[in-house]
């Protein structure tokens, strides 16, 4: 169910573990190779929306360099550690948010990012909608996925492992996105698809999706 109790509640246990599980599986070279793609996606002038921010590892990725950056997830746990990171930039603002119904205005951002959120959810093409939706005409969606590429089998279970000592089950809700499968989401939502790079494909364990699309309407 969109944003359901039951989905905060496990994000919130995860909040105070995130960071490190996060750092141990991505590694600080790959780190930067996500921060350098990322940081080329945005301008001075762009008003920023991240959608399921979690702790703020990729808004403040591009804080510094954008105009105005509103960092939203809907676990406050995730929020109180956001804050914490976001804290020492004034232009940045953290609120709670269901990223399938947020409470921003038509053509509120001239950028929408999500970070590892989409293989989350039950329903991605409606937060794709809600995305298109608060975008300005010609403002851009930068969507950055887990991809299942260059995931040895030994990091699959891994993170089953890790998901089981969490929550004491596998994630349901956990469904890798291949490229074509996030081009057909975002293209059905009304975007148009400028760019999409695959990053950390020859890597061990896992790599990343960088996608950019133009809100054309
Ligand atoms: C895998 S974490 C990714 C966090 C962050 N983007 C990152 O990559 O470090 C997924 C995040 O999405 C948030 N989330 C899940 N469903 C959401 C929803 N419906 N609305 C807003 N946030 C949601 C969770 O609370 C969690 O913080």
């Amino acid at each position: 169910m969109p944003g359901s109790k039951e989905d905060c509640e496990d994000w919130g246990q995860a909040a105070q573990s995130y960071d490190a599980e996060y750092r141990s599986m991505v590694g600080e070279a790959f780190e930067n190779e996500i921060r350098t793609w990322l940081a080329r996606q945005v301008m001075d002038a762009d008003k920023v929306l991240e959608l399921g921010c979690g702790t703020g590892i990729f808004s403040a990725m591009i804080a510094e360099r954008v105009k105005h950056l509103t960092a939203t997830d809907s676990s406050p746990e995730m929020l109180e550690q956001a804050t914490q990171r976001l804290g020492g930039y004034p232009n940045a603002e953290i609120r709670k948010e269901d990223a399938y119904h947020t409470s921003f205005a038509d053509g509120s951002f001239s950028a929408v990012l999500t970070v590892n959120l989409l293989h989350h959810v039950d329903a991605p093409g409606t937060i794709l909608q809600e995305c298109r939706r608060v975008l300005t005409p010609g403002g851009k969606l930068v969507v950055i996925e887990c991809a299942g590429h260059g995931t040895s089998l030994w990091s699959w279970i891994k993170t089953g492992l890790g998901y089981l000592r969490r929550w004491g089950r596998v994630s349901e809700n956990h469904h890798h996105l291949s490229s074509d499968d996030l081009t057909t989401l975002v293209t059905d939502a009304g975007l148009a698809v400028q760019e999409t790079k695959l990053l950390g494909q020859h890597r061990p364990r896992m790599g990343f999706i960088c996608l950019r699309a133009m809100n054309a309407a």
